[in-house]
């Protein structure tokens, strides 16, 4: 049985394709296009997931569809009626969903008639729900998914058994702990779809020093998980002003804060004023009172059901720092969040939904691992070097065995060399979990300035993230607990700060990777070898792109390494060194293991 699940129109676009309930290939549409964030219809996910797996459109028996424009008729109308825009905005909505069949047509170059394939809309948090617990290790397990909104809820809450979820309740517009985040990093002049997460990374160097007032932003509602304080917001007035734009395009939000927000708490930040410490205390703040707001709710789940795993699912769900505190603030002792845990995710949720909850079968499926994304053989590899055409006065090039490979590259990182890192298939999320990766020394303190300034121009506030061996963890981190896709952020030990300072946050955690043998033997071996050389198990692991997002190709991987200044790039079996990197020399080699 072949069940296609598509997150269309909406950010993060994306594709996913089971056969019989076996997870075969999950994509977002936004490493095909190079958009980041891409809405729209993911045409280029579509195709790639039936190519991978054999089939055609003919062959698909259902598709799933994350959405369903019917969900909370009642509170839409109510808005619709207070704004006509809303009212317009949701016209054009149940309008393109009617045309989904034809859009799956034409990507696939058949007749819309042809198309045998029975629909099937997924409630948006159902599918976010259903996209942690069926995946999940788990048989039992309590589930939370949290986000700005979708389909005019922001919070759903549930319990999974066996092949089942069973909702408990939900948080309706417009109060969401995903739009208060997003109005509040707004304020701060952070007003890029998705940049939410740098937000959370500035916070780390303020003091929650608002804490009264965000309260009153963020209200406790006991049966309802929270309510906002809607004078500082104005999305409830204006509606939700999200553009999800067609042709690929990255989605645009409105404002979403009120001109009470700016009287409380002073003027908003222009995007380019430097970041203050009031800033950054706003910003602790924020995070303070959304992790209050995130426990209340994990705390009462685990008192309706009891279960000592849970799963989250939903933007808020990358909230790292709030996850990594989740053992200490709530009963849960286990945590599962999958890698594509925001609304790319949704693809695979309703798609596993339809399969369990629609159609009865059986779980036989654990996403243990991110690797679901496309992989190239070794050929296109080599043509796409060959059609590069190196230069062998400026670029050495070589071809080694696993072995060699993995420790030509540990001596180069460890010599501090900045290192691209293509392997294998490209994840599914928005991490880089070491098959398309940019790795260095997180020995050297100097190396988080370094990548920035010679690589990813982010801004400097913002933390890179450790990849360690899982076996080592306990001995780096003050928690253990598995943490394969980088959605836990743990304190680091005071005596193992000093040994990798470019990848430990100001305030002493890593939103760290844990790396085992089975879910990526190459990966592991990379980082074994490093050990061997300097004692530290341990590489900063950062996303292969430069402002884009991540490379998907070989010819962007090779592309993004000819225009930066990168030093060495290994892609499969091949390793390249750029002879000179004058622009910038690298560091001074460490002495110590
Ligand atoms: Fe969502």
């Amino acid at each position: 049985m072949n069940i296609l699940g598509i997150n269309a129109y909406h950010g993060n676009s994306s594709a996913a394709i089971l056969c019989d309930g076996q997870l075969v290939t999950a994509v977002e549409e936004e490493r095909f296009n190079r958009v980041k964030h891409a809405a729209g219809f993911p045409q280029n996910a579509v195709r790639y997931c039936l190519e991978e797996a054999g089939l055609t459109l003919r062959d698909v028996e259902h598709v799933a569809i994350p959405r369903n424009p019917w969900a909370r008729m009642g509170t839409k109308l109510f808005y619709a009626l207070r704004m006509p825009g809303f009212a317009l905005d949701r016209s054009k909505v149940l309008t393109r969903f009617s045309g989904i069949e034809r859009e799956l047509a034409q990507a696939c170059h058949v007749d819309p008639e042809s198309v045998q394939a029975q629909q099937h809309r997924v409630e948006h948090h159902v599918a976010h729900l259903a996209s942690a617990f069926l995946v999940s290790p788990f048989d039992q397990a309590a589930v939370l998914s949290t986000d700005g909104l979708g389909d005019f809820a922001s919070t759903m809450w549930a319990s999974g058994r066996g092949n089942r979820l069973e909702v408990h309740g939900a948080v309706s517009f417009p109060h969401s702990l995903g739009l208060y985040y997003t109005a509040l990093s707004q304020y701060l002049g952070f007003w890029k779809f998705g940049d939410e997460y740098k937000v959370m990374g500035l916070a780390a160097y303020g003091e929650p020093a608002h804490e009264g007032e965000f309260r009153r932003m963020v209200k406790a509602d006991h049966g309802h998980g929270f309510r906002l304080g809607l004078k500082y917001f104005c999305h409830h007035q204006t509606g939700p002003q999200m553009s999800w734009p067609e042709g690929g395009k990255t989605p645009v939000l409105g404002r979403l804060f009120s001109p009470y927000l700016e009287e409380r708490l002073g003027k908003t930040r222009m995007p380019t004023e430097p970041i203050g410490k009031k800033h950054q205390d706003i910003a602790a703040s924020l995070q303070a009172v959304l992790e209050e707001a995130y426990f209340r709710l994990l705390n009462s789940l685990y008192e309706k059901t009891r279960l000592k795993a849970v799963c989250l699912a939903g933007g808020v769900a990358f909230n790292c720092v709030a996850n990594g505190k989740i053992f200490d603030r709530t009963p849960f002792s286990e945590v599962y969040v999958q890698p594509a845990a925001g609304d790319a995710g949704l693809a695979v949720g309703a798609a596993y939904y339809v399969y369990h909850q629609i159609l009865g079968h059986p779980r036989s499926f654990v996403m243990d691992h991110a690797y679901w994304g496309p992989q190239f053989a070794p050929e296109t590899i080599r043509q796409a070097l060959q059609a590069s055409a190196l230069d062998s006065s400026k670029f050495s090039l070589q071809e080694l065995e696993n072995e060699e490979l993995t420790r030509r590259a540990a001596e180069y990182i460890a010599a501090g060399k900045i290192l691209g890192w293509f392997q294998g298939r490209a994840e599914w999320g928005p991490r880089a979990l070491g098959n398309r990766s940019i790795l260095v020394d997180p020995r050297r303190a100097e190396m988080k300035e370094v990548l920035n300034r010679r690589i990813k121009h982010r801004e400097a506030f913002r933390p890179f993230a450790p990849s360690i061996l899982e076996e080592a963890t306990a001995e780096y981190f003050e928690r253990s607990a598995a943490s394969p896709f980088m959605n836990l952020a743990y304190s680091v030990r005071r005596e193992k700060r000093s040994k990798i300072p470019a990848s430990t946050h100001v305030d002493g955690t890593g939103r760290l990777q844990t790396v085992s043998r089975s879910a990526n033997p190459l990966y592991w071996a990379l980082i074994k070898d490093f050990e061997k050389l300097t004692g530290v198990p341990v590489l900063l692991n950062t996303s292969f792109n430069d402002n884009e997002p991540i490379v998907l190709k070989p010819r962007e991987a090779i592309d993004c390494f000819l225009r930066t200044n990168m030093d060495v790039l290994v892609i499969g079996n091949h390793l390249i060194e750029k002879r000179t990197n004058l622009a910038d020399p690298s560091p001074e080699p460490v002495f110590s293991a």
